[in-house]
């Protein structure tokens, strides 16, 4: 038998969580800055590099293209599923409303990959920009403590150095996990803000960049395939759309805000779509004119291409300012990802999936305190430990796969409850989904078979706990199930 969590059920816990607490003030605007906020991030300002240098080439821009098609497809589903149900725990309560406990399960524990790894990977990118920055001032952190211990550093002198563990990336995960537990929320002006400077150094770059495009470093276009699959040539776009996906991974959390929105039916299509169209058309324009400045090989292995890019240029002071807001702008994406990690796992708890500690709110601060000090500690040993790449593609292939989750959930959600209101549809269905399913899963296809051993593991591992914790634990199992007053607020 499949366990399924209640739409009407959902829909009743949607109405009581809002009635008290949220409020509906957020205007289509708003969304699409929420988007741009949460999207732009480690993968414009960092992958962008790797994914030029290691599979596409200058054709990285071609790349980003493939990305935001399979994404805007997704986008549209979830846009639906946002305006139905509009609650916490995203693509995780869409799926239990679906498919089922057992393929909520699957894609709860998926989403870790896409939010606790997701943070880590930007936390590692911001050591890179930090160790960067310092550097402009003679101050350096020893560099085998900037990178992992399956990296190399090659220092001024020659001298090759083995990383010990990335301690920037740590702490901005401690810094920023503490600011969550005392329970500080960006404000709208703040987020506002955030973005407004992160879209100002992406337009900047672009603008001042222009002019300093080497035409010779766009020959040729896309380089010819070294005789790998995914290293230049087409296999090498695909491939390099799999990696630069990651750079379009956040518009889902527009979907979060739903419940605030003033108007769902017009706001989520407009947040999560409008977003996606703006951050396309700058990732392309920014990623012309980045292997314009610089040859794409001269980006391997760095994580600070932007640096390597401005460097051709005699403005020594941009690379300052354009370093403090890219330092700023993730610390917005890393903050979103460890909060969206927490919301989920409280989600799963409260639902009896996993132990009651993630969703025990701490007293003061009203806060899950101890889901975000377990997700410091977890997000921390991946940014320390694990190379930028290796945790990017795991992010990205489990967010893929939670994409594709999503678009085969609009499908079976239209036979099992055609008739529920639907404030957005998805349009052309099943067309849409389908092409999402497919896209997707042509970017996991193109990602490396070691990423995809991580992702069996992991989900092997999820599987492990389901059948031994969560199967027994499960309060729509036990018949009892879970209707929330104010999720933040403390039990008595
Ligand atoms: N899209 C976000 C980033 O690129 C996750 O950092």
């Amino acid at each position: 038998m499949k366990f399924k969590k209640p739409l009407d059920l959902l829909l009743k816990e949607a109405a009581e969580t809002g009635s008290g607490t949220l409020k509906r003030t957020l205007s289509s605007f708003n969304l699409v800055t929420m988007g741009i906020g949460a999207i732009i991030g480690a993968g414009l300002f960092s992958l962008t590099g790797l994914a030029a240098a290691n599979n596409a080439g200058p054709a990285v821009t071609i790349s980003f293209v493939i990305g935001a098609i399979g994404c805007a497809f997704a986008g549209l589903c979830y846009a639906e599923f946002a305006s139905m149900i509009p609650i916490a725990g995203s693509a995780y309560t869409y799926s239990y409303a679906t498919m089922g406990e057992f393929i909520a399960w699957i894609i709860g524990w998926d989403l870790v990959l896409e939010y606790a790894l997701g943070a880590a990977t930007v936390s590692i990118s911001w050591s890179q920009y930090l160790t960067k920055f310092l550097h402009f001032f003679n101050w350096e952190i020893p560099p085998q403590f900037t990178k992992s211990p399956w990296e190399d550093i090659t220092l001024s002198n020659g001298t090759i150095v083995h990383g010990i563990m990335n301690l920037p990336a740590v702490f901005i995960i401690v810094c920023l996990s503490l600011l969550l537990i005392r329970g500080t929320r960006e404000s709208a002006f703040i987020n506002n803000f955030l973005v407004i400077l992160k879209v100002a150094v992406v337009l900047v770059f672009i603008a001042v960049g222009w002019g300093y495009i080497n035409p010779a470093n766009h020959v040729p276009y896309i380089p010819a395939n070294t005789g790998k699959f995914g290293e230049f040539g087409w296999s090498g776009v695909l491939r390099g759309a799999g990696v630069v996906f990651f750079a379009f991974i956040g518009f889902d959390a527009v979907s979060t805000a739903a419940q605030e929105a003033k108007d769902p039916k017009r706001g989520m299509p407009i947040g999560i779509i409008g977003s996606l169209v703006v951050c396309t058309i700058l990732y392309v324009l920014f990623s012309h004119v980045m292997t314009g400045m610089a040859n794409y090989k001269e980006f391997k292995e760095s994580a600070a291409p932007v640096a390597v890019a401005i460097a051709k240029t005699p403005f020594a002071w941009l690379q300052k300012a354009i370093i403090i807001a890219i330092l700023a702008g993730y610390s917005s994406v890393i903050l979103v990802m460890l909060m969206g990690q927490s919301r989920i796992f409280f989600t799963m708890s409260k639902d009896g999936l996993i132990p009651k500690a993630f969703s025990k709110v701490h007293k003061k601060f009203q806060t899950p305190y101890k889901s975000n000090l377990l997700f410091a500690v977890f997000v921390s040993l991946f940014a320390a430990f694990v190379p930028v790449r290796v945790v990017g593609e795991m992010v990205s292939i489990g967010t893929l796969f939670a994409f594709i989750l999503v678009c085969i959930g609009i499908m079976v959600l239209r036979k099992s409850d055609p008739d529920s209101p639907r404030p957005f549809r998805t349009p052309w269905v099943p067309f849409v989904p389908i092409a999402g399913v497919l896209i997707c899963l042509l970017m996991m296809v193109s990602l490396p078979l070691d990423t995809w051993i991580r992702l069996v593991v992991w989900m092997a591992i999820g599987l492990v706990i389901y059948f031994t914790y969560s199967k027994k634990h499960s309060l729509i199992r036990k018949g009892t199930v879970y209707l929330p007053k104010d999720p933040l607020k403390p039990e008595l």
